[in-house]
C-alpha cells in the first residue's frame, strides 16, 4: 500500500497528464500536402484506402503490391484525387532481396521519403491445422521480416526527413485469439521489435517517430471472406479506419487504436505494461549507443 501511494500513483498521474498533454495536438489535412510517403499493400483494403487519403491531402505516394494491374488503377485514381505525384512498384514482400531495392526505387522516385506505412500481409485463413510450416513461415517473413527490411532500408531517409514509420497491426497482435496462431505470432512480434526501437530512439534521441495500429475488424473484401460464418462482430468501416491511422502517424503518435468498441481499446493499451517499461528504462545506461 505504502509503495502505490509513493510511487504507483505519481507515476499513473504523470502518464495521465502525458496522454492528456500528447493528444492536444490537432490533426489537420495540410500536414500531409507535399510529404514523400510509401504505402505497402496497397492495391486493395486499408492500404488503398490510405493511399486515396494521402491523395486527396496532396501527397506524393508510392504504392506496392504484387498485382501490377490493380496498382496501376490504384495510381491513376490517386492522380485523379490530387496526389501531387503517384507511382507504383510491383513484387513480392516474400523476397527480402526485392523488399530492400523497393525501398531504393521509391526514395529514388519521391526524392526522399517522410513516412513508411507498412500494411501488407499474406493470406491468412482462419484454421486450427498447422503442419505446414510453410505457411507459418510465410507469415513471419511477410508480415513481419519484411516489415524489418523495409524499415531498415528506410532509415537513412527517415532520419534526414524527422520521418515516421507506421505499423498496420491487429487486435490478435496485442491478445489471443483463437484460429489465428501464425499472424497473430506475426503481429506480437512487430509489437516487440518496433515498441523496442521506439524506446531506443527516444533514449538515442533518434526523432524518427513509430506509430504502431492495433485494429479491430474492418470491412476489408479479405477480412470478410475470412471470417464469414465464423466470428460473429460487427466490422468498422476501411475508410474511416485509414484515416484515423494517418491521423496518429501524423500526429507521431505511439499507438492507434480503432474499433468499434471504445472499451475494448482502453483495455487493450495495458497501463501496467506502460508503466514498467518507462520505470525499466532508468536501469539502463545507453551512452555509447547515442552517437550514430
Ligand atoms: N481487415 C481487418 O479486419 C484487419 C483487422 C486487423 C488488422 N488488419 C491489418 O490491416 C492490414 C491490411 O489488411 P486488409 O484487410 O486491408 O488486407 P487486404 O485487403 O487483403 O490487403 C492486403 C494487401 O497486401 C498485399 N499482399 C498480399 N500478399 C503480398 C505479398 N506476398 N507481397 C506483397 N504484398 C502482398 C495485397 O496485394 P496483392 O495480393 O496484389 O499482393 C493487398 O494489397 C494488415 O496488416 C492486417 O493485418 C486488418
Ligand atoms: C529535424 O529536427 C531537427 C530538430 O530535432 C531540426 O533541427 C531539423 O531542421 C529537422 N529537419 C527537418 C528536415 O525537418
Ligand atoms: C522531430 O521532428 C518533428 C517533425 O519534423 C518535429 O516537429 C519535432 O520538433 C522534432 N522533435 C525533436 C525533439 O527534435
Amino acid at each position: 500500500m505504502a509503495f502505490m501511494k509513493k510511487y504507483l500513483l505519481p507515476i499513473l498521474g504523470i502518464f495521465l497528464a502525458y496522454y492528456y498533454y500528447s493528444a492536444n495536438e490537432e490533426f489537420r489535412p495540410e500536414m500531409l500536402r507535399g510529404k514523400k510517403v510509401i504505402v505497402t499493400g496497397a492495391s486493395k483494403g486499408i492500404g488503398r484506402e490510405m493511399a486515396y487519403h494521402l491523395a486527396r491531402m496532396g501527397a506524393h505516394v508510392v504504392v506496392t503490391a504484387r498485382s501490377e494491374e490493380t496498382l496501376k488503377k490504384v495510381v491513376s485514381h490517386s492522380l485523379e484525387l490530387g496526389a501531387s505525384s503517384a507511382h507504383y512498384v510491383a513484387g513480392t514482400m516474400e523476397d527480402m532481396t526485392f523488399a530492400e531495392q523497393f525501398v531504393a526505387k521509391a526514395g529514388k522516385l519521391l526524392g526522399g521519403l517522410d513516412m513508411l506505412i507498412l500494411n501488407h500481409i499474406t493470406q491468412a485463413f482462419m484454421t486450427s491445422v498447422y503442419d505446414d510450416i510453410h505457411l507459418v513461415r510465410r507469415s513471419m517473413e511477410v508480415n513481419f521480416l519484411s516489415y524489418v527490411v523495409l524499415s531498415v532500408a528506410a532509415l537513412p531517409m527517415l532520419k534526414q526527413s524527422n520521418g515516421s514509420i507506421v505499423v498496420v497491426s491487429s487486435q490478435a497482435g496485442k491478445m489471443a485469439n483463437p484460429l489465428v496462431a501464425p499472424y497473430s505470432a506475426s503481429k506480437f512480434a512487430l509489437d516487440g521489435f518496433f515498441s523496442s526501437i521506439t524506446k531506443e530512439y527516444s533514449v538515442t534521441k533518434v526523432n524518427v517517430s513509430i506509430t504502431l495500429c492495433i485494429l479491430g475488424l474492418i470491412d476489408t473484401d479479405t477480412a470478410m471472406t475470412a471470417v464469414a460464418g465464423i466470428l460473429n462482430v460487427q466490422p468498422s468501416p476501411k475508410e474511416e479506419c485509414a484515416l484515423e491511422i494517418i491521423k496518429g502517424a501524423a500526429l507521431r503518435q505511439e499507438e492507434v487504436y480503432y474499433d468499434s468498441s471504445i472499451l475494448t481499446s482502453l483495455l487493450l493499451e495495458n497501463p501496467g505494461r506502460k508503466i514498467l517499461e518507462f520505470l525499466s528504462l532508468r536501469h539502463y545506461n545507453m551512452e555509447r549507443f547515442t552517437n550514430n
